[in-house]
């Protein structure tokens, strides 16, 4: 079963430019995913504090395994965003999946400002990683993913408020 939000236009070719960047970062991806969230810590410091293996960790942030997990989902998660979007207009993410992320988010105090931050690092660290094939329609089709995966989470979070 799944969730759905609302249903949208995505074409091929927005589809194309989100997988494409991602194909040309995957290799680096670790170190990216990484790059990404230290950019969050850099515009909102306190965003640290939401995590509980960080918090918890004597461990600098770039050398804890845990952050390049939840970084890299964020990517693979919008790549998948951008797929289902092309294919049936929304986002859909298994209602289980969707329930344990909601949780999750509500109860370490993630805020919507937080997926602002998180967005904009997001898009600055894929324009860095690819500076030859970024566009502005790359960046909105990212946006358009992105914003579209947060909208299920941020649902699913309301709904537990
Ligand atoms: C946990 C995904 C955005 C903070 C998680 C988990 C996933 C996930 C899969 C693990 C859930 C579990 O253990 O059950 C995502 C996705 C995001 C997103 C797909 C955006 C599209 C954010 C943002 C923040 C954030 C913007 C804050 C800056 C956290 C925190 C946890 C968490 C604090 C709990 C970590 C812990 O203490 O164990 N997220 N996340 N997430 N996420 Fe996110």
């Amino acid at each position: 079963m799944s969730l759905s939000v609302e249903v949208v236009a995505f074409s091929e070719e927005e589809e194309a430019l989100v997988v494409k960047s991602w194909n040309a970062m995957k290799k680096d991806a670790a170190n990216l995913s990484l790059k990404f969230f230290l950019r969050i810590f850099e515009i909102a410091p306190s965003a640290a504090k939401l995590f509980s293996f960080l918090k918890d960790s004597p461990l600098p942030f770039e050398k804890n395994p845990k952050l390049k997990i939840h970084a890299m989902t964020v990517f693979l998660m919008t790549c998948e965003a951008a797929t289902q979007l092309r294919k049936v207009g929304t986002v859909t993410v298994r209602e289980t999946t969707l329930k344990k992320l909601g949780a999750k988010h509500v109860k370490s105090g993630v805020l919507d400002e937080h997926f602002e931050v998180a967005r904009f690092a997001l898009l600055e660290t894929i324009k860095e990683a690819v500076p030859e094939m970024w566009s502005a329609d790359m960046k909105s089709a990212w946006t358009v993913a992105y914003n579209h995966l947060v909208a299920a989470i941020k649902e699913e979070m309301k709904s537990l408020a």
